[in-house]
């Protein structure tokens, strides 16, 4: 399946309209939405007017996990659950147990294993190889990484695993991140992308012709989406 490249000028609003057609879709079919929230700024308004225009959905029927997270302590500025408890979590009812957060503030291959081994208990529950998210967001950075695959760091390799930490040397840090396995078992992926910076990065993806993380993002069976923002 080709992706899909949506080119918008109500960014933050398309973005809403694709979370909220994949919730529905996704209760109507399995009772559940299972989504995967992505970290850095450009989410973060989304996530508020997602709070904002979600009245009617099911929070007890949502069911989050976070892409990646910086090894920081959960009330860290850096820290992606923060982002989401600020702009989406404290806002919405969503039953806490719902909420599958990386602890960041662990050992970070204790952190990976443990997140791996929860996703592992619930595709077991559905049957699943591994955990299939309903909808998965994912931003990109001017280097082409997308979550915490970023060029030339060991996680591009992971074909195994679901979760993994990972040590970026630019940034003198570790993350713990979805692994491509995981990534590309969703049903649909969406970048959510926005501003001049990555345009020649999409471009070169979208063309084939660039070799950046961000690539590696080929749902096995399921649909990419390329929301790109003005
Ligand atoms: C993170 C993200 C990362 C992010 C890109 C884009 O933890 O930083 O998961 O992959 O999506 O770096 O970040 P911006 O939206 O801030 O440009």
């Amino acid at each position: 399946m080709p992706p899909e490249v949506i080119h918008s000028a109500s960014f933050v609003e398309d973005a809403v309209s694709i979370i909220l057609a994949s919730a529905r879709q996704a209760i109507a079919e399995r009772g559940i939405f299972r989504v995967s929230l992505s970290g850095g700024r450009t989410p973060a308004p989304i996530y508020s007017r997602w709070a904002a225009s979600a009245g009617d959905l099911p929070w007890d029927r949502v069911q989050i996990t976070f892409g990646d997270e910086r090894c920081v302590p959960p009330d860290d500025e850096q820290s992606n659950y923060l982002m989401a408890r600020r702009t989406l979590l404290d806002t919405v009812p969503i039953p806490e147990g719902n909420v599958f957060r990386i602890r960041g503030e662990i050992a970070p291959a204790d952190a990976a294993a443990e997140y791996d081994a929860r996703l592992a208990q619930v595709a077991s529950r559905f049957g699943e190889p591994r955990y299939q998210h309903d909808l998965l967001l994912l931003g990109m950075g001017p280097d082409g990484h997308t979550a915490s695959l970023f060029p030339g760091t060991e996680a591009l390799a992971e074909q195994t695993r679901n979760v993994v930490s990972n040590f970026v040397p630019k940034l003198n840090a570790w993350r713990v991140t979805f692994t491509y396995p995981l990534l590309n078992a969703a049903r649909h992926v969406c970048f959510l992308l926005e501003g001049p910076d990555k345009k020649p990065i999409v471009d070169q993806i979208l063309a084939g012709q660039g070799n950046y993380p961000s690539e590696g993002v080929k749902p096995t069976d399921g649909q990419l989406t390329w929301l790109l923002g003005t």
